[in-house]
């Protein structure tokens, strides 16, 4: 048996994981160890999710919490390497870009582990974003890298990546939409909130450079206060954002929008569900512009690069030039519709990866 510890951390990463422990269980090779590092705890930004995508507990939860970056990064290592060390793993497998992702993948490496990167080679090409960090550097020390669109081999190739290591296997967010779609057309979502098909927008939003800046923040507001006259926008609020805007003092703004209306952070089903029947998403989020690109619903990301280029160019996603509130309104707009799906975002991108961990693994 091959033994693999497949990391999972924040709300992004329990998309990912789904289909890919399905896979390993499926081929029958694989001992699987599932460990939660406890980044997002709320019962709405994990345990849900763990429930909509039939996710097995975790084997494991280091429940290490919220903290600074360095503290939140230090801890999951601290707590990790024990685990890493017991269970000896032939591999360890991380996913996207969160502190999770680096945090395990360190303490892989240098316990001679070979890392799997899932969702690797991704570039955002701006330092300041945490993501940006913990991509490059888990890219730098891995071993194999999977990666959802072509302008991610471009990158790992350019930064003097192996080709040998890397594959094109396509968007595992892909696969959980895909094979959730018709269980997320039971839910009565609509209903609880009481909006119809296509007469509202979403929003969701909780980036660090959008989020934590008042003026930033504040431009994003005046935007949402003149399209909201327009269209009823749903905001399922992350808790961060949520912490922000009563620190900031900003509870003011928002409630003099009648249109915009703020609720808890939904599970899986239920916000597929939003999704898949919105008129229009406002977002800041990576993987609901891959989601929107497939259930073929205009997305304006609230962010002026995207480390997912596909989206643009096959799918429905549009950045702005700049993140000002004219902007904002400009785009918003201009979008329109297109129809087209990025290559081998069709589903299957866990077996492609099962596949060639397995084939790999021969070789060597
Ligand atoms: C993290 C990821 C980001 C991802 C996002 C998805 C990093 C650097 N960032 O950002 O890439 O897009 O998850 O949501 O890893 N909090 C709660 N309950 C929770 C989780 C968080 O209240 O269950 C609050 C805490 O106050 C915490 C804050 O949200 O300090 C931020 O959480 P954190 O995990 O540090 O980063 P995210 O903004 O969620």
């Amino acid at each position: 048996m091959i033994r693999v510890i497949c990391v999972c951390g924040a709300r992004p990463n329990f998309m990912k994981i789904a289909p890919l422990l399905r896979e390993f269980a499926a081929s029958g090779q694989f001992e699987v160890l599932l460990v939660h590092t406890g980044q997002h705890y709320d019962e709405n930004m994990s345990k849900l999710f763990f429930e909509d995508l039939s996710l097995p507990a975790p084997d494991v939860n280091l429940e290490v919490g919220s903290g600074s970056h360095a503290v939140q990064t230090a801890e999951i290592m601290k707590q990790f390497e024990p685990v890493v060390e017991h269970f000896g793993p032939d591999y360890v497998l991380v996913v996207g870009d969160v502190n999770s992702t680096i945090a395990c993948g360190l303490v892989a490496v240098k316990l001679e582990i070979r890392l799997l990167h899932v969702e690797a080679g991704l570039r955002s090409f701006d330092l300041s974003m945490p993501e940006e960090v913990n991509r490059i550097l888990t890219d730098r020390i891995s071993d194999m890298f999977f990666v959802t669109e072509p302008v991610g081999v471009e990158n790992l190739l350019r930064e003097g990546v192996d080709p040998d290591r890397v594959h094109l296997v396509g968007n595992l967010m892909v696969d959980t939409l895909l094979t959730n779609r018709q269980k997320a057309a039971t839910s009565d979502i609509l209903v609880r909130l009481g909006v119809e098909e296509r007469s509202y927008g979403v929003v969701t939003l909780h980036r660090p450079a959008n989020v934590d800046n008042r003026e930033q923040f504040g431009e994003i507001l005046r935007a949402f206060a003149e399209i909201q006259k327009e269209i009823p926008l749903l905001f399922p609020i992350h808790p961060r954002t949520k912490k922000n805007i009563m620190q900031m003092g900003m509870q003011r703004q928002i409630e003099v929008m009648e249109n915009l209306r703020l609720i808890d952070p939904l599970g899986y089903l239920d916000f597929l569900h939003l999704l898949d029947h919105a008129e229009v998403v406002l977002t800041d989020s990576g993987g609901i512009q891959a989601e929107t690109t497939i259930l073929g619903v205009p997305c304006l990301t609230l962010r002026t690069v995207t480390e997912q280029p596909v989206t643009i160019s096959e799918g429905t996603n549009h950045i702005l030039p700049e993140v000002t509130c004219e902007s904002i309104l400009d785009v918003y707009r201009s979008i329109h519709k297109k129809a087209s799906m990025p290559a081998l975002w069709d589903g299957k991108a866990a077996e492609r990866i099962v596949h060639t961990i397995l084939k790999q693994h021969e070789i060597k």
